[in-house]
């Protein structure tokens, strides 16, 4: 350990995935270990139109600082988009933030003391697990799986000495790409409510959906205790670093002086972009266009894995989002396949980041938003002959 370091930043790991991914792979390498949306649905035309307008109607004021809270306008936007689907969200309690992991951070300042116990989904989201695990907290996992959340588990947890809190992405999980089912959010809800504990309910992902009907939110169920974090990066780009928190009147007020502390504000010049983008474009069409690519490529995804991979690899069935999530059999572990795929140019996450439980770990993460259909299959097929390898090898 460097005394030089805080402890706080000594005790973070550093990004597995890019520690597995940071020699050059070999040319023609296809990658399923991406995270990212499909950079050719980017409306760059569009936003560059919007660029151009802003210059041109607000003229130099795009330049100065300004609210801590965002762009009234833009809090307004995103209210009005919940209000569409049902959810009754005041703009006041609305909090823009430099991308809605930037929200994780700020929920770790505000709320965790060393030591708190955080309750968050198993597997999980890397980037929640770095953003709190600068605050020292103990995580206690809850197993996520198709059926949801486990209320077993959450049951245990929430019977033991308080937990600050519940971390979950209910929509199209990452890592895993799974759902909870409607039966099992209500009792999700009903369990987390009686206790008062405050859910997190990440959802960068739930506009995203290419098959089956939207769900009720934790919102919807338990205003009073649930948080929301949503995003632009999957619906429109990542790089304007826009996303933002919905938080209860009390926490609100501090979250707004932890944002200070951290950033004063989000961009303005970009939420006014993202603002004239917004005003200007019906953003459930270019949602259209996301969906029907990524449910395409999901199809292509699930066709090549059901003719190349052996029976025993056991698969979740998304419904939108990014992701799919693969286990493999009780004889093999993902980084050994990891190390055997890599030969053969394919790569993809191993599951063992999204654990807090040190273990064995046979699950992994395949991203397709970003591969094309041929390459798909391709990679599959190469990948399906790495795991048939393994298995011949025992
Ligand atoms: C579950 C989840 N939450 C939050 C984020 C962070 O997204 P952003 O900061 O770009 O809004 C991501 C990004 O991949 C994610 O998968």
């Amino acid at each position: 350990m460097n005394a030089l370091f805080s402890d706080r930043i000594n005790d973070v790991p550093r990004s597995f995935i890019r520690e597995i991914l940071k020699d050059a792979l070999a040319p023609g390498t296809i990658s399923f270990a991406g995270g990212l949306p499909n950079r050719d649905l980017f409306p760059a035309d569009e936003i560059q139109a919007a660029t151009e307008k802003v210059f041109r109607l607000r003229g130099k004021d795009i330049f100065q600082y300004s609210q801590s809270e965002g762009l009234p306008e833009l809090r307004e936007y995103i209210a009005a988009r919940y209000r569409q689907r049902g959810l009754d969200v005041p703009v006041s309690n609305i909090l823009i933030t430099s991308g809605s992991q930037q929200g994780l951070d700020l929920l770790g300042k505000t709320l965790v003391n060393e030591g708190d116990l955080l309750g968050i989904e198993e597997p999980g989201y890397l980037g929640a697990i770095q953003a709190f695990a600068l605050y020292r907290p103990t995580f206690v996992p809850i197993p996520v799986s198709e059926q949801g959340m486990d209320t077993d588990a959450l049951a245990n947890v929430l019977s033991g000495p308080p937990v600050k809190l519940i971390y979950g992405v209910p929509n199209f999980q990452n890592p895993s790409g799974v759902t909870y089912p409607e039966a099992n959010r209500h009792a999700v809800a009903a369990q987390v409510r009686a206790t008062r504990t405050l859910f997190i309910e990440d959802d960068p992902y739930g506009d995203l959906r290419f098959e089956g009907k939207h769900l009720t939110s934790f919102y919807q169920l338990m205003p009073e205790n649930t948080v929301m974090l949503g995003s632009f990066s999957k619906v429109v780009v990542p790089g304007f670093r826009l996303g933002w928190i919905v938080a209860p009147d009390a926490l609100m007020q501090k979250l707004i002086i932890a944002k200070q502390a951290s950033d004063l504000h989000s961009s303005s010049f970009l939420q006014e972009v993202m603002l004239q983008y917004l005003r200007d474009n019906d953003l459930d069409v270019h949602i259209q266009k996301i969906t029907s690519a990524y449910g395409q490529q999901k199809q292509v995804m699930m066709a090549a894995i059901q003719q190349h991979f052996p029976e025993d690899v056991s698969m979740t069935h998304p419904e939108g989002g990014m992701f799919l999530w693969a286990t493999l059999p009780e004889s093999m572990t993902a980084m050994a396949l990891f190390n055997e795929a890599v030969k053969d140019r394919v790569v993809f996450v191993p599951g063992d980041p999204f654990y807090v439980t040190p273990g064995v770990i046979r699950t992994l993460r395949l991203n397709y938003s970003c591969v094309t259909p041929e390459l798909i299959r391709s990679g599959i097929e190469r990948l399906g002959t790495a795991i048939r390898t393994l298995e011949t090898r025992g």
